[in-house]
């Protein structure tokens, strides 16, 4: 790291509207690297990741510097949709362990000072969880209310044309008893009715449950669908005619939502460590993210930020928008910026050009890692693990381990440990195959490398941790007079400003920032840069094709 100074003319910068840090709780600034376990790492051969295999690299994401880790679900499931159709909420599916293990992975995580978040599934089981067995058993079962049948117009006529968001009705028929089921996803996860008192005090009995073993919070999945409008209208876009899967305002971001959702919130108050709700909680618009955290800030800490993860397209224009609308209109909340997920293909794949992918990578990394708010990595994006194409996941075979192909299994493939067999990530054969690029992009190789993907992330996420305006600092909107600049300043106090500059173009760019006062800083030394760079001595400069420059002043 260079320590240049600044020299040029002294500015001050002036106090401008945004919001501020609340550093009391860890996770406001926290890094949480979600982990696909089917995929992280195999220890007892099956082919298959396990939680022993989380706890066996805990040093690893320790070194790294991550805070939290959000492992997706790892309860038994008959894998339709890979975990997220649970059929027991309180226990831990064979093929990765026992709760035991969890136990073991909670304690040893904790003395690494690193949370683990619990995915809850929370609008739909699997339809083989004993609750719905019961509640289609009979149309007078205790349990038939547990989740939402309607007569409709008998066999051939669901009670409405509501698209599913896996295709085709959000309805299916049950010979048995004569009636649909409602399900905004698979058939086989039938979505359960929060409205009725006994399901609710079930599923809240499954947040305590995890909380009692240890659990720092939850992901909780798709979160805008927990009601439907009681009436169930109909859609004036039936799927034939490719009508929206979520219509609001009949089966999304219903204003039921919230009571759950408070519910659940004051349920984690009451345990010790500030435990958090990480919400999957994709919204329209920014005002509508703004009322997911809950009219008085009692619901969800932590609503992923969907308008900004859903931005496929590298223009620095279009990121500055998206970050000004959340610090500005989320009523100084705590942000949530992501690129990639389980569901999302990999930022590698998405932003790369194939001429410039390493340099790209360590821009987006900045991108997010240097923003206030909580930040969340999906395993392998420090390594630059790229989405495996459709063609070799589809020379890949099916079976018992992989039963079904999923069009998002490319981002779902082995962590890439080393240049070994399967990439050191199973001594069996993985259920699903290695992406070819791991001889190159390991962290075996990359730790190794000190220009590598992996060390400019774990540079980061050091900075993040030991630097207070980067860390908790407020976000100073700036401007950059360059669509293709992203600039803005992290200030911890009046005195200590970070300045982080961001070229997402393949050309070299000129700046002429403002916002910053009538004066340039004065005292500024280079904390991170890619490629290397000097701290720029007045507001004009230049910045690098790609290129990062992370400055710092204490006047
Ligand atoms: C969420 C999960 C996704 C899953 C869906 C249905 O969107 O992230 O993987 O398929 O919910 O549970």
């Amino acid at each position: 790291m260079k320590h240049l100074r600044l020299c040029a003319a002294l500015f001050s910068l002036p106090i401008l509207a945004s919001a501020q840090a609340n550093t009391s709780r860890w996770y406001d600034h926290a890094v949480i690297y979600e982990i696909y376990p089917r995929s992280f790492q195999d220890t007892n051969g099956d082919g298959i990741g396990d939680l022993n295999g989380i706890t066996a690299r805990l040093d690893y994401l320790k070194d790294l510097g991550i805070d939290a880790i959000w492992i997706t679900p790892f309860f038994p499931s008959p894998n339709l949709d890979f975990g997220y159709d649970v059929s027991d909420y309180t226990n831990v599916a064979p093929e990765y362990g026992t709760l035991q293990d969890w136990d073991h992975l909670v304690a040893e995580a904790k003395k690494r000072g690193i949370g683990i978040l619990v995915d809850f599934v929370v609008n739909h089981t699997s339809d083989q969880h004993p609750w719905f067995r019961e509640s289609r058993s009979s149309r007078d079962n205790p349990k038939r209310d547990w989740y939402i049948w309607k007569s409709g117009g008998g066999p051939t006529e669901p009670p409405t044309h509501w698209t599913s968001i896996f295709g085709g009705y959000t309805w299916s028929w049950d010979e048995k008893t004569q009636q649909w089921y409602y399900h905004i996803f698979l058939p086989q996860q039938p979505d359960v009715n929060w409205g009725n008192p006994g399901l609710r005090k079930a599923m809240m009995d499954v947040v305590r449950f995890w909380l009692n073993h240890g659990a720092s919070g939850f992901r909780l999945d798709a979160t805008p669908y927990l009601f439907e409008d009681p009436a169930f209208p109909d859609d004036p876009h039936p799927p034939a005619a490719g009508g929206p899967a979520a219509l609001e305002p009949y089966n999304s971001g219903r204003p039921e939502n919230h009571q759950v959702l408070r519910e659940m919130r004051q349920i984690l108050e009451g345990y010790p460590g500030n435990p958090v709700l990480l919400g999957e909680s994709s919204t329209a618009t920014i005002e509508d993210l703004a009322k997911v955290y809950g009219s008085h800030h009692d619901e969800i800490q932590l609503p992923m930020d969907f308008l900004f993860g859903n931005l496929k397209v590298l223009v620095a224009a279009t990121f500055k928008k998206q970050v000004d609308a959340a610090e500005l209109q989320l009523g100084g909340q705590t942000p949530v910026f992501f690129f990639s997920s389980h569901d999302h293909p990999r930022q590698w794949s998405v932003f790369g050009d194939g001429d410039h992918n390493d340099q790209i990578a360590k821009l987006t990394a900045a991108l997010t890692l240097t923003q206030r708010g909580a930040i969340l990595m999906y395993y392998g994006e420090e390594l630059g693990m790229a989405t495996m194409p459709t063609a070799e996941l589809k020379a890949a075979p099916l079976g018992p381990k992989r039963p079904r192909a999923d069009d998002r299994d490319g981002e779902r493939t082995p962590m890439q440990w080393d240049a070994s067999t399967n990439a050191g990530f199973s001594q069996g054969t993985p259920w699903l195959p290695v992406e070819a690029n791991f001889a190159t992009y390991s962290v075996e190789r990359e730790k190794k490398d000190p220009e590598s993907i992996y060390s400019w992330y774990a540079q980061l996420l050091n900075l993040r941790h030991k630097d207070a305006a980067i860390r908790d600092g407020s976000y100073v909107p700036l401007e950059s007079g360059n669509v293709n600049v992203f600039v803005f300043g992290r200030r911890a106090t009046s005195k200590e400003t970070a300045l982080i500059v961001l070229n997402t173009s393949a050309q070299e760019q000129t700046v002429h920032i403002t916002g910053m006062g009538s004066k340039w800083p004065s005292f500024s030394r280079v904390l991170m840069a890619s490629p290397a760079a000097s701290a720029p001595s007045s507001a004009e400069f230049t910045i690098a094709p790609f290129g990062v420059l992370i400055a710092w002043s204490n006047p």
